[in-house]
């Protein structure tokens, strides 16, 4: 009975808030647990102020177990699905709320006495006030328990936030109380419905260096932030102040912590977690939207985790979940595997026989390509495949070998092996005989003639209705290629031997590895394979052909695509020229291009976008604007790649957008700030890329591991030569001077009014189009406040990713400004005069 509004879900928070509400109208105790008024069953405690968090007893399982925990959630954000962002009895649950209860002890401690009254949690401290009646028990506004004076609420005694469990809310510490010697890590449950401390931690390194740590099972590091250099971690530069959060670290004589604050002028609700995954990962609250985002996460990819997959289990970090058992295996827990414990791996299936065994059949190996080859690898002298396979079968204990040149051994579980896109070493993993044949033993033999037989008619039967059925799509698709706007509908096998069996590869982007492909009469096209579409045929059909109409000379064009059960692919022109970054950042083989010829491929970048924003049926926000999405055919004529796919690949588009390299500092600051995308977050885009396209070089470079300063940010510099009126400096040196200065001040003004942070400054596409055309004269920019602020840490937005959908179910801006029509923003045009 008490158990039923946990499993209640939504409905059960609700009618909680209610009782809470009713509580704190019928009784002033509600928001203190005092001597005489504790805390059971389904009451809570609202925290002060404006009850941002709430505490109470909570069941973190679906299944309706009877495992209770006292924690301390979100009162008003993220109702639907309850945010524990603190536990009290983490690791020793009681199964009846009602009969248990959260008081003050005869000590002045705060206790959790269980339905047998024993106690299973406390505040254990003995700086309380020595007796029930002097101390009480107060939530805090920043979701703080605090354990303090009855009387003077400035004497704490105890607080939650000295005692995190898996998540670190602003103005909480994560630190090492030199006195009593505590640790004060963040601790990953145990599983996802288990908040017992987990295998992974955060911690600040307890030899004294100012570094955090992540630790496996507290004693293996695999992730470090640097060290501290007073400004920054050297390895996490984006966790600086910034101009959304303020970092802080302390360190004295008692204690060295690390905290931080969110900036009052940045309404926002943020937590970092030491997440089961083994990531620390910070989420932001989006209120439009209704949903957690993913902000920031370390280590960056996801199979960096030690041991995340356990033993005989591969990582991938391009599907979800990335762990897998190999061939051969079966999870060894499949209740924690599916709750996101992976830790116990897997197991084998069928035994190894092993050479001594006798039984005729020898252990046989299975060979896995394009795998990162797992730790603790033991050298065995061996000058063949066939000798070091020898030299494996020969020991019982070997489980699989890798040949390349020098023969390696492994005898255990296979740490850390990982599975890799197209690189990578072979491995040759071990597997009972049986394994390969599927052979059974004995008296399963006529049984099996029969059970063949059928097999073998059942088969007939299936490449007869195959046959049918594909005879009566490819009839569905002749009639598609029409209604597809002349977009022809191919089969993956076509696409495959266009393009011999992908073997040619482009590139790969965030959506999709791109493969050169020739048609039968010739054509050469570039094959995009997309990956992360859950979309069903008909969606991504409709998708696809909307994509189709658009066209423009400064767009790629779409000619086909291939929807053949889950696989998805386009079919684009292929543009000889390759993308702008290798254009403009490529090795000094790339012919430099001159300023004429960049002027008319920014041009023609606006034109497209221009597009695409204003002009065509369907409008599209493109999201991701960078110099690796624009393409250049052979007379260096840009044209825009992969737009309209971000709502493709809507559901997934948050995975995509943090794998994407090279996105940092492309994003305008409303990706952060949650407010809605609208096509300027493209012109601020256009406006980071404009930087580039001037000065020949990334507004960021990448930093080597060891430097601890702030990089270079190309923007921030720029406009300090802009106000200084020296416009030649910002001109890629490449080009000695040989340029229109008069352009270049357009084109540099431009990219300052694309880059305004509030997005009703930015001009429209269309209007960038008229001002670099020199029909509107462009006046002198006010000096963008976030800039100064993304100099200092140019990457603080670049583990940014967004919430699914947000860029699909954004709305343009813009679109009514006609040909004719005076420039929306005031402030952008001075009088030519
Ligand atoms: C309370 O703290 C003491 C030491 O300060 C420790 O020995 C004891 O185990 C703790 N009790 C609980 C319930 O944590
Ligand atoms: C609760 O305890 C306080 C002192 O500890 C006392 O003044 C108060 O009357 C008590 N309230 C109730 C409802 O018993
Ligand atoms: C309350 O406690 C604080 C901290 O211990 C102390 O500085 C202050 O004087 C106290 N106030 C009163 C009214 O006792
Ligand atoms: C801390 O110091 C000990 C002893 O010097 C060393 O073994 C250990 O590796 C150090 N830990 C880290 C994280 O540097
Ligand atoms: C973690 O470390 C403890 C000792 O510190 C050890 O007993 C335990 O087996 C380790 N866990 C794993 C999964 O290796
Ligand atoms: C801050 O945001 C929360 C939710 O995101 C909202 O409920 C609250 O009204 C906002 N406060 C202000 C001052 O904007
Ligand atoms: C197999 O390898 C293990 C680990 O190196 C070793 O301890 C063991 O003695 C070997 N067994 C045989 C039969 O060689």
């Amino acid at each position: 009975m008490a158990g039923s509004w946990i499993s209640g879900g939504r409905l059960g928070l609700v009618s909680l808030l209610k009782l809470a509400l009713l509580a704190v109208r019928t009784s002033s105790a509600a928001d203190l647990i005092t001597a005489n008024q504790s805390l059971s069953g389904e009451q809570i405690l609202v925290s002060s102020g404006a009850g941002d968090f709430v505490l109470g007893f909570f069941s973190p399982t679906r299944s309706g177990s009877r495992r209770f925990y006292v924690g301390i959630w979100y009162g008003k954000v993220s109702r639907s699905e309850k945010k524990v962002v603190w536990v009290a009895n983490r690791e020793a649950p009681v199964s009846d709320p009602a009969a248990s209860e959260l008081a003050i002890s005869g000590d002045g401690n705060l206790v959790l006495i269980d339905q047998s009254r024993t106690p299973v949690w406390s505040t254990n401290t003995s700086a309380g006030g020595g007796s029930a009646a002097a101390v009480v028990a107060e939530l805090l506004a920043g979701g703080n328990l605090v354990l303090r004076d009855a009387v003077n609420s400035s004497r704490i005694f105890w607080r939650s936030i000295d005692h995190p469990t898996d998540t670190w809310l602003p103005g909480g510490k994560v630190g090492l109380n030199k006195v009593t010697g505590e640790n004060q890590r963040l601790t990953s449950w145990r599983s996802s419905e288990d908040p017992a401390p987990g295998i992974f931690s955060l911690e600040i390194d307890r030899n004294g260096t100012s570094q955090y740590l992540i630790f496996w099972n507290r004693s293996r590091v695999y992730w470090s932030s640097g060290p501290w250099n007073g400004e920054i971690f050297s390895l996490v530069p984006e966790m600086t102040r910034n101009f959304v959060y303020d970092f802080k670290y302390f360190d004295d004589d008692t204690e060295n912590y690390f905290t931080y604050s969110v900036k009052p002028s940045f309404n926002l609700t943020t937590r970092f977690v030491m997440h089961v995954s083994g990531q620390i990962k910070q989420f932001t609250w989006v209120d439009n939207s209704q949903q957690w985002i993913l902000f920031w996460s370390q280590p960056r990819a996801q199979c960096d985790v030690h041991l995340l997959c356990g033993p005989f289990s591969v990582c991938n970090e391009r599907i979800a979940p990335h762990c897998g058992c190999l061939r051969g295996f079966e999870e060894a827990s499949p209740a924690s595997w599916i709750l996101d414990d992976h830790t116990a791996g897997c197991r084998r299936r069928t035994p190894l026989l092993c050479a001594d065994a006798g039984a005729g059949e020898e252990d046989e190996f299975y060979e896995m390509a394009n795998v990162e080859l797992p730790d603790d690898r033991r050298s065995v002298p061996a000058a063949s495949t066939g000798e070091c396979a020898a030299a494996c079968r020969g020991n019982c204990s070997c489980t699989a070998y890798a040949f390349d040149g020098g023969c390696s051994v492994w005898y255990g579980g296979l740490a850390n092996l990982r599975q890799l896109g197209d690189h990578g070493g072979r491995l040759f993993l071990r597997l009972a005989a049986s394994e390969f044949t599927g052979s059974k033993s004995g008296e399963g033999k006529i049984v099996g003639a029969a059970v063949g037989a059928a097999v073998a008619v059942g088969a007939l039967m299936v490449t007869l209705l195959a046959l049918l059925w594909r005879r009566r799509r490819r009839r569905r698709f002749s009639a598609l290629r029409v209604a597809d706007g002349g977009l022809v509908a191919f089969w993956y096998g076509d696409l495959r031997r266009m393009t011999k069996n992908f073997s040619e590869k482009l590139g790969g982007g965030g959506f999709g590895s791109v493969f050169l492909g020739t048609m039968a009469e010739g054509n050469v096209v570039a094959v995009k394979k997309l990956e992360g579409i859950r979309q069903g045929e008909k969606q991504f059909r409709t998708e696809v052909s909307t994509i189709g109409t658009i066209q423009h000379v400064n767009l790629v064009r779409l000619r086909g695509f291939c929807s053949d059960r889950s696989r998805r692919l386009l079919v684009y022109d292929y543009m000889p020229g390759g993308s702008l970054d290798h254009t403009l950042f490529g090795d000094q083989a790339a012919p430099t291009v001159g300023w004429k010829t960049r002027y008319q491929i920014i041009l023609g970048i606006a034109r497209g976008l221009a597009y695409l924003h204003e002009s065509c049926r369907d409008c599209i926000i493109h999201c991701d604007i960078k110099p690796e999405n624009i393409l250049l055919d052979g007379e260096f004529v840009p044209k825009v790649a992969d737009f309209g796919l971000a709502k493709l690949v809507r559901r997934d588009f948050s995975r995509v957008l943090t794998t994407m390299r090279g996105t940092r500092g492309y994003l305008a600051p409303e990706w952060i700030s949650g407010e809605p995308i609208t096509a300027k977050a493209d012109v601020y885009s256009f406006g980071m890329m404009l930087f580039e396209i001037i000065s020949g070089r990334r507004n960021s470079e990448e930093k080597g591991e060891e430097e601890n300063q702030a990089g270079f940010f190309f923007p921030s510099w720029a406009l300090r030569k802009l106000g200084e009126g020296d416009i030649a400096a910002l001109l890629d040196p490449k080009l000695k001077g040989d340029a229109n200065l008069e352009e270049l001040e357009r084109a540099a003004r431009t990219a300052f009014w694309c880059i305004q942070d509030d997005d009703s400054s930015r001009p429209s596409m269309t209007q960038v189009v008229k001002i670099l055309e020199g029909f509107v004269e462009v006046g002198m920019p006010p000096p963008p406040r976030s800039l100064r602020l993304l100099g200092e840490a140019p990457e603080s937005i670049a583990f940014f990713s967004s919430k699914p959908g947000s860029c699909s179910s954004a709305v343009p801006d813009g679109g009514g400004v006609s040909a004719g029509a005076q420039p929306k923003s005031a402030s952008l045009t001075t009088p030519a005069d």
